[in-house]
């Protein structure tokens, strides 16, 4: 296709589609004998994500970062656009939520313009936290051999020791029905989501990883996948009956835990379930007794593998649950390794 019509398909100017050419966004061939740009649909589906993105607010080197020059399918380039807009659109739910919340104190007094700014330090905080999360452990990399390094049994240390137990429990103690729809964060290769198809589940695979997610549909084309992480869900409110989690949310801070939790009961129905099996320790208490275990067998393995993640203060989780309506049930499979299950009151108000 000419730039002409390209433009024309796309709602833009042919100005505009050179500017994102000279800016290396896009190359599209040149034909031979003169110097028409050929767009193909590949270069036409990147376009839009360039004028989606553009549209959103996203800068120039900001888009270059997101697209980061590989070569992607259509359907990776909308899953992206998802993925950014859902962020966008909770920034302003968030902005908007301050700004009622600042209009309610609109007085001119001293500890009014405190609380003002109180908000509005709150509020870049959100901002900061949601955009700064990256993934330190590659996971893409990780994608292709995923499934065959998780090692049952390992040397000195093994976090995957009781896998296989956790994520069965999982699937035995949340109760969900044929019809209903179940997200899986952190979905990965798929290995939990997928228990869930032969019951009648629709399942929603959300993982940071555009690979882990390419993995995960090639092994179970019947799991929608959506690339988003637990800060900014890809999902409109009240919109999923069951939340699962294994293995994932050790990747991310305490304080992102929060947040993320947050995340789960905005997108879960009145009366869902959240069921979350991985790496934690019963409390602050417990973890100082692990570590000094370890560090007295002298296990550098286990101390530098527990101290390269986010392993959860269990009691912290649950509080914020209970605090929030929800009926909480703990489950530890070892020292490392829980199940934390919990249902939403059905109103919001606590039985
Ligand atoms: C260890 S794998 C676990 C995969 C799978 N749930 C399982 O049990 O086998 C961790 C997965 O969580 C994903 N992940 C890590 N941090 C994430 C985040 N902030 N948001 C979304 N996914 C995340 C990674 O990309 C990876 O696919």
């Amino acid at each position: 296709m000419q730039i002409k019509e390209v433009a024309k398909q796309l709602n833009t100017t042919p100005r505009a589609i050179r500017f994102y050419e000279e800016k290396g966004l896009i190359k599209p061939a040149k034909l031979d004998n003169n110097e028409y740009r050929s767009f193909s649909e590949e270069d036409i589906a990147r376009l839009s994500t360039i004028l989606a993105l553009r549209e959103i607010g996203f800068s120039v080197s900001e888009i270059s970062h997101v697209l980061n020059e590989e070569q992607r399918s259509i359907s990776q380039y909308l899953n992206i656009q998802r993925s950014a807009l859902y962020e966008k659109w909770l920034e302003m739910k968030d902005m908007i939520h301050t700004i009622d919340q600042m209009l309610d104190r609109t007085s001119d007094d001293y500890d009014n313009m405190q609380a003002i700014y109180q908000l509005a330090t709150h509020l870049k905080n959100l901002k900061e936290i949601r955009r700064n999360w990256q993934d330190k452990w590659n996971f893409d990399s990780q994608a292709k051999d995923y499934d065959s390094s998780i090692k049952m049994h390992g040397y000195r240390f093994n976090v995957h020791q009781d896998y296989d137990k956790a994520l069965t429990k999982v699937v035995e103690t949340i109760q969900l029905e044929a019809g209903n729809t179940c997200l899986d964060i952190g979905i990965g290769t798929g290995n939990l989501g997928a228990k869930f198809l032969p019951k009648g589940i629709n399942v929603i695979g959300i993982d940071q990883s555009e690979n882990m997610l390419h993995v995960c549909k090639q092994k179970h084309p019947a799991i929608e996948i959506r690339k988003g992480h637990f800060l900014a869900l890809p999902l409109m409110d009240q919109q999923v009956d069951g939340i699962v989690s294994s293995y994932a949310l050790h990747h991310i801070t305490d304080e992102e835990k929060i947040l993320a939790l947050q995340e789960m009961d905005r997108v879960l129905k009145a009366g869902g379930q959240i069921c979350i099996a991985d790496l934690m320790f019963i409390n602050e208490r417990q973890r100082k007794q692990v570590m000094k275990y370890f560090q007295d067998a002298g296990n550098k393995e286990a101390i530098y593998a527990i101290k390269d993640e986010y392993y959860a203060d269990r009691s912290i989780l649950i509080e914020w649950l209970k605090e929030h309506n929800y009926d909480v049930k703990a489950y530890p499979f070892n020292d490392i390794l829980s199940m934390i299950y919990a249902q939403k009151t059905a109103c919001g108000d606590k039985a």
